[in-house]
Parts: C-alpha cells; structure tokens; sequence
C-alpha cells in the first residue's frame, strides 16, 4: 500500500482519537460504550498507520518511535479514565495535551533536524 494511504490512515485515526479523548471529559455516562469503541477503533487505525509508515520507511525502532509508541498506549487509556475520573479531569486532559505535543515534537524534531 502507499504511504500516502497510511499517513491519512494515521493522521486521521489520530484527529478521532484526540476528539472523542476529550469529547469523553464532558460526556454523559451512557455514551461510554460508544466512545470507548469509536476510540478503540481508532487507537488500532492510527497504529496500522504509523506501523504501515514505519515499515514502508525502514524506519526500525530508533528513540523517537518507541516514546511515540509510549504517547499512543497512554493516549488509548485516557478516554476509559476520563469516564472513571471526573474529579480528576483537569489532570487528565494536561497530560493528553502533553502526550500528542511529545508525539508531535518527535516526529518533527527528528525530521526537521536531519
Ligand atoms: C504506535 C505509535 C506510533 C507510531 C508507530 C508512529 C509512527 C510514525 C511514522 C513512522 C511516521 C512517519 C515519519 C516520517 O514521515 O518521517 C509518523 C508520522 C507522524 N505521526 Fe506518528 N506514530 C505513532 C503515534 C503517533 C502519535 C500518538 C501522534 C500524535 C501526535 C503521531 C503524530 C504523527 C504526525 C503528526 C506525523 C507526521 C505526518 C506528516 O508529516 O505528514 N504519531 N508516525
């Protein structure tokens, strides 16, 4: 497959995933089973992407994937706690913001300064 298909395959998991993360802060408790699946799916989607990209560019396992690796399983559980830690939502959403800015200087980082 094209690279293209998993860039959009991975940037676009990534856009629904980070959406309904935070949409799961303020939500009703009788959404949980449908955002827990919208986001799960979505979690797998943006790894089939990012691994797809990784092999399609030889890539290996260097620093920077394996700390996106890290960003992308925390980013998976915070809409679960979101659900189960109201009280500690304020927290929660600083360390999602904190995850996708770590994924993202990563990424650019590592391309920008080669
Ligand atoms: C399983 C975890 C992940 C893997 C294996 C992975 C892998 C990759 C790879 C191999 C690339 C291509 C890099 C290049 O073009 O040189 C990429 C691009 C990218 N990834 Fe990930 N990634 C993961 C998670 C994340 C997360 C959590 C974010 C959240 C911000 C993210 C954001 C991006 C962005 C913005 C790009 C660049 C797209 C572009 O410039 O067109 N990735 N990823």
């Amino acid at each position: 497959m094209s690279p293209i298909v998993y860039y959009i395959l991975h940037l676009g998991a990534l856009f629904v995933l980070t959406g309904y993360t935070f949409y799961a802060f303020a939500a009703p408790p009788e959404t949980r089973k449908r955002v827990m699946m919208i986001t799960g799916i979505a979690s797998l989607l943006a790894a089939v992407g990012g691994f797809g990209l990784q092999a399609k560019m030889n890539y290996g396992f260097p620093v920077w994937m394996i700390v996106k690796i890290v960003c992308w399983l925390g980013l998976s559980a915070l809409a679960g706690m979101a659900y189960r830690k109201r009280d500690k939502a304020g927290l929660l959403m600083t360390i999602t913001i904190v995850l996708l800015l770590v994924a993202l200087v990563m990424v650019y980082h590592t391309r920008l300064s080669a």
